[in-house]
């Protein structure tokens, strides 16, 4: 089935939050944010701003009615800063204009005074000084230190990850309405409708019941608007609740890359034995999450990173620790993989190393140490494993071995260009890792005409969960696909819902969705039953006909709905899921936190020019563990999406914050993102299709972020490639790989004495 939305998104017809008709009388805001990362505030002066034309008011701290509180995990964060600022681009103030150039225009005219205090930026510097948003968290099996005193090879090093910018296509921002009796209605680009009326509820100081929030859908979240809608959604009603207005924000692509936070950069420290099999025996880490001014929802990303360090791999001996230290960035939030991206580059880093020095590849330690079914990871959770299905298949399918025969053809007749490959095995755990939140409630309705409106807590955001969500329906009832609708997702259908992550949306609400349809199913089957004077039992409903055992009946869809409710039978249903048997411990970091675990394989193909340190991603081929996909092509947009943000967080993405705490890459003309020339000339998908039963909506395996991670497969892939063509260079672990750094690596100081260019120049051989 195709995606709904494809009809009216080619038509440029889907409405976002900036296609909302405006009323009459709607304010435009605009944000005065801290051009400092960390000082005190000593004044704010407004003065000029609100005389200037067109402005309403301007808002500060001193104007909130609730609570200058916006902190999820942790009540740390306000609104808007008081006596301190902690980020550059932190809100100070909101103007409210008649238009939005006055609004923006205005904002230019407020002044402040801030007393500048000393910046971090360096997580491990944070670190040193105690500045941490919890206390740190250590995961352990076995007993590392004494297994690393019997294992045959033991390396040490160390490994840095950047961060990443969300560059969803539509920019945070949020549009609140007033309504009658206070209740103010709010259009939010979230993730989280609740977490944004929670927030609203909070800084206004009304019950949640005034507030509503309403989503149809986003143009991307990739987790950046999990937890980060809120403050636009907050400051809009706040003004609204104030001046009893309407009240719109939406932000410039340069607003929002300065104020919102991005992935978590991560520093770590690894330790890795192997015995002389090449067992991994035993495996530490320490890593410090740069977790930016503010808890967001680090504490979630620390644990997931944690939760994902041995990767898709046993290690009986593990010992990994985690600081999340508080910096002066802007809050860093949840992105695609949620740490789990970053928590697999350490083991993939200790892996490549150990690789390194004992002169063997990479994928053969990788594949002596995956998963098997009843494997117990660190947290203590034993596996159904995919993880050898994948491998094998993708080997097999692909034909590995011709692959690395192909490369070493041509890096061996081609002196000047170098080819490397890297294998890239993932395992990833499909649940909120906060138990509490894998619940979920879904409202469908049957109107007489035989059509159907289903509401449920999912966000659409691109990654076509609606499509599921019918597809549940259509299903469930065998019915024209054509009947249903998806309604927006409104907190006054769906209360307390669980954000749309944790790539679990399709499971937790499709299971709701599912409960729904199938108690209404129950009671029209019943009415069928008398009608047709036949056994409950034997009634079924295929396309859209009553059966009775295997005879169909002249009883249809319309016809049977309508007499439903001349029974008085209800044809609505309120359906609520929590997932089964999984639970957490955080005393002692065990338990089962999963519901089940996404596998994969991909096998990276990359050319590196040596001479200008430029590259390509010739092909990325993969298996990846879909259960029994219910939508194929959707599920195959997913891992192409999720791959080329993998490979651009691990290649060329590169956020800069001066010492100074300011952001310098902070529009696209220096933020590079992959298009369509940098991304992979050949991406082959193939489906590693299986029947187990699992916790899966319809056995489709959860989808939206596991691909990420075969990105990680591109850093080492050109790593490998540089090593083709210096054989003594040493690349750090420092992500991501770009063309500068690929150059620097090239003819780095581990190189040999000579030159290799230079010595490929004397041997005569021709430069292109
Ligand atoms: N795909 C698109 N097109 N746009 C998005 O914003 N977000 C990703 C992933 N795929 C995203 C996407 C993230 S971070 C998550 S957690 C999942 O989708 C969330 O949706 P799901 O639970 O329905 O998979
Ligand atoms: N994944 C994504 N988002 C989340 C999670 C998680 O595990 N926990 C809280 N928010
Ligand atoms: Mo996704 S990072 O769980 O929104």
């Amino acid at each position: 089935m195709k995606n709904i939305d494809s009809y009216t998104h080619t038509r440029g017809e889907s409405i976002y939050l900036d296609d909302i008709s405006l009323l009459q009388g709607t304010l435009f805001a605009a944000c005065f944010d801290s051009p400092i990362a960390h000082g005190k505030l000593i004044s704010i002066d407004t003065g000029e701003a609100e005389k200037s034309k067109g402005v309403v008011k301007v808002l500060t701290y001193k104007d909130i009615t609730g609570a200058n509180q916006i902190g999820g995990i942790i009540p740390d964060e306000p609104l808007f800063a008081d006596h301190h600022v902690h980020f550059c681009g932190m809100p100070i103030a909101l103007v409210l204009a008649e238009t939005d150039e006055a609004a923006r225009s205005a904002v230019k005219k407020i002044k402040v005074e801030i007393e500048p205090l000393p910046v971090i930026t360096d997580p491990r510097v944070a670190a040193a000084q105690n500045e941490l948003i919890i206390p740190p968290r250590t995961f352990k099996m076995g007993d590392s230190a004494a297994a690393f005193a019997n294992c045959d090879h033991v390396f040490e090093g160390s490994c840095e990850n950047n961060g990443q910018e969300h560059l969803y296509i539509e920019t945070q921002g949020a549009y609140a309405i007033p309504q009658e009796n206070g209740v103010i209605r709010v259009y939010s680009s979230t993730q989280g409708p609740t977490a944004v009326q929670r927030a609203v509820s909070k800084v206004t100081g009304l019950p949640m019941h005034n507030i509503e929030i309403d989503v149809t859908r986003l143009g991307g979240g990739f987790g950046g608007k999990e937890d980060q809608a809120n403050t636009w959604a907050a400051l809009c009603a706040l003004a609204t609740h104030i001046t009893k207005r309407p009240v719109k924000y939406s932000l410039s692509r340069m607003e929002d890359m300065r104020m919102t936070g991005k992935r978590h950069p991560y520093s770590s420290d690894f330790k890795i034995g192997l015995n002389k099999n090449l067992k991994i025996v035993a495996f530490e880490t320490t890593t410090y999450q740069n977790a930016g001014a503010a808890a967001d929802l680090s504490p979630a990303v620390m644990e997931r990173t944690l939760f994902h360090c041995t990767n898709t791999y046993f290690i009986p001996n593990v010992k990994a620790t985690a600081y999340s230290c508080r910096t002066h960035l802007p809050p860093n939030t949840a992105f695609r993989g949620f740490g789990g991206p970053q928590g697999m580059f350490i083991i993939e880093s200790a892996i490549a190393k150990a690789a390194d020095a004992l002169g063997v590849d990479a994928c053969t330690i990788q594949q002596k140490n995956l998963l098997n079914t009843g494997d117990e990871l660190p947290y203590g959770q034993k596996v159904v494993s995919e993880a050898h299905e994948c491998w094998a298949k993708a080997s097999e399918l692909y034909d590995l071995a011709a692959i690395q025969n192909k490369l070493k053809d041509f890096n061996a007749t081609n002196p000047l260009y170098k080819k490397g490959i890297a294998v890239m095995p993932i395992c990833f755990g499909i649940s909120f890792t906060n138990t509490l939140m894998n619940q979920a409630r879904a409202l469908v309705h049957v109107y007489t005409d035989g059509s159907v409106i289903v509401s449920t807590g999912a966000v659409e955001m691109g990654q076509g969960v609606n499509t599921k969500m019918l597809q549940v329906v259509a299903q469930t009832f065998s019915i024209n696909p054509a009947r249903i609708k998806v309604n927006s997702t409104n907190t006054y259908r769906i209360a307390n819902t669980s954000p749309t992550a944790a790539s679990a949306t399709a499971d937790l609400n499709g299971k709701a969705t599912l409960i729904a349809c199938t108690a209404i199913l129950e009671r029209i089957k019943t009415v069928a039953a008398a009608e047709l004077n036949a056994a409950v039992e034997d009634i079924s409903i295929k396309d859209e006909f009553v059966f009775v055992k295997e005879n169909k009946t002249e009883l249809d869809w319309n016809k049977l709905v309508f007499t439903t409710y001349n029974k008085r039978v209800s044809l609505s249903e309120h359906g609520h899921y929590s997932t089964p048997g999984i639970f957490f411990d955080k005393t002692t970091e065990k338990g089962h936190p999963f519901a089940y675990h996404v596998y994969g394989t991909s096998i990276t193909e990359v050319t590196v020019d040596c001479i200008r340190g430029t590259y390509e991603i010739d092909a990325v081929k993969l298996v990846h563990d879909f259960g029994s996909s219910m939508n194929p092509t959707i599920d195959k947009g997913q891992i192409e999406g999720g791959l080329v943000q993998g490979i651009g967080w691990m290649t060329m993405e590169e956020i800069v914050y001066d010492s100074n705490g300011k952001l310098r890459s902070n529009a696209l003309s220096t933020y590079k993102v992959p298009d369509i020339y940098s991304a992979p000339k050949e991406i082959s998908i193939d489906f590693l299709q299986t029947q187990k039963d699992n916790l899966a909506i319809f056995r489709s395996k959860a989808v939206g972020e596991p691909p990420l991670m075969y990105g990680i497969g591109a850093f080492f892939a050109l790593r490998n490639a540089i090593k083709n063509f210096n054989a003594a260079a040493t690349p750090a672990f420092d992500a991501p790989m770009t063309p500068e750094k690929v150059l620097m690596n090239l003819y780095g100081q581990n190189n040999q004495e000579e030159d290799p260019a230079v010595a490929v120049l004397k041997q005569g051989q021709s430069l292109t």
